[in-house]
């Protein structure tokens, strides 16, 4: 029975705790109207090109915050995702004075100095899908994620039901110290971790790559003499990668290994349709609408919920996919 599940998350609780904001716009004029006519200008400190997903997540900002909007956006993606290239881009925002800033950060941890900066300045800053580690919701006025736990505990599901019996399996990560890392791991452990019918080989980061999730796989494979059953790769283009490293080994994808990743890029769903993967978990990266709400809010002094939970839908099958993949946007 194939399905296309959709996971409508209540946004959190925190509506009734929401983060009560006395900032104005630096412009003086409401957010997104120009005001008096100037542009309400927005730092965004992005990643830059790391993959489909994150393209998609920051084009999509881009394509939300135009002049037409009312909005300057200044893009500052990270130089090799280097944080201390985000740091730089961060204060140099503060410095300028911008209206709100939107981060991604490359590195879960290291923001506290940059983000109690822009508190000093009244520069409300709102995290675009990554979180910071540790998790200080005093420092930002909103994170806008699909739920990391919440989406990896639904692959999760899945793999315990289609493998009542257990199964040996595999793990590629996101590069170590990333915050959705941790918390797809969390998510997944959640389900799997206290089933002793499921043996883990192991983890290892293939960086968001598909060539070193092949590598990686390949390695993998070797190693276990092919005795694999399921691998959980935590985006798809290492899933991707893993698909080649299979079928190199001889074996089939979808059968002798069942794959299975998060984020719906389309490459992933045409190789869920051709039973190359088995399930793919969607991170919607297309969010810059809720983010632009979030930025008008949070400049009007408007009540804004800490964390404000985008969407997600799964796909189990190659007829799903099939259904989904004319009206994908990424
Ligand atoms: O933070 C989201 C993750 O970053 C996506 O799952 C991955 O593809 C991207 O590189």
């Amino acid at each position: 029975m194939s399905a296309r599940t959709r996971i409508f998350q209540v946004a959190g609780v925190a509506a009734v705790g929401a983060l009560s904001l006395g900032l104005a716009s630096c412009s003086g004029g409401a957010a997104g109207s120009g005001g008096d006519g100037d542009l309400t200008t927005v730092g965004f400190v992005a990643v830059g090109p790391e993959g489909d997903w994150r393209a998609a997540n920051e084009q999509n900002i881009q394509d939300t915050f135009t002049e037409d909007a009312g909005y300057e956006l200044k893009y500052a993606p990270a130089a090799n995702l280097d944080q201390k290239s985000q740091i730089d881009a961060f204060t140099s925002f503060v410095d300028e004075g911008v209206d709100v800033i939107l981060l991604s950060a490359t590195e879960g941890s290291g923001w506290e100095d940059s983000l109690e900066r822009a508190q000093e300045a009244e520069i409300p800053v709102i995290l675009i899908d990554r979180g910071i580690e540790p998790d200080d919701t005093d420092l930002y006025v909103t994170r806008i994620a699909p739920d990391n736990p919440q989406v990896a505990a639904g692959v999760a599901e899945w793999a315990a039901g289609e493998f009542p019996d257990g199964a040996k399996y595999f793990v590629l990560e996101g590069p170590a110290g990333v915050s959705v890392v941790n918390e797809r791991n969390e998510g997944w452990d959640s389900v799997i971790g206290d089933d002793s019918s499921f043996e883990k080989l192991g983890a290892q980061t293939a960086n968001w790559s598909t060539e070193e999730g092949k590598s990686v796989f390949e390695t993998v494979l070797k190693s276990n003499g092919n005795d694999v059953q399921l691998l959980f790769a935590q985006n798809d283009e290492m899933g991707l990668g893993a698909i080649q490293a299979v079928e190199e080994a001889g074996l089939t994808p979808g059968e002798d290994v069942k794959i299975a990743t998060i984020d719906g890029t389309k490459g992933a769903m045409e190789a869920l349709a051709a039973g190359e993967l088995s399930f793919v978990a969607e991170y919607n990266p297309l969010f810059g609408e809720t983010a632009l709400d979030a930025v008008e809010k949070a400049l009007e002094g408007e009540d804004v919920e800490p964390y404000i939970i985008v969407p997600s839908e799964t796909f189990d099958s190659p007829e799903a996919a099939e259904a989904a993949l004319p009206d994908r946007q990424y």
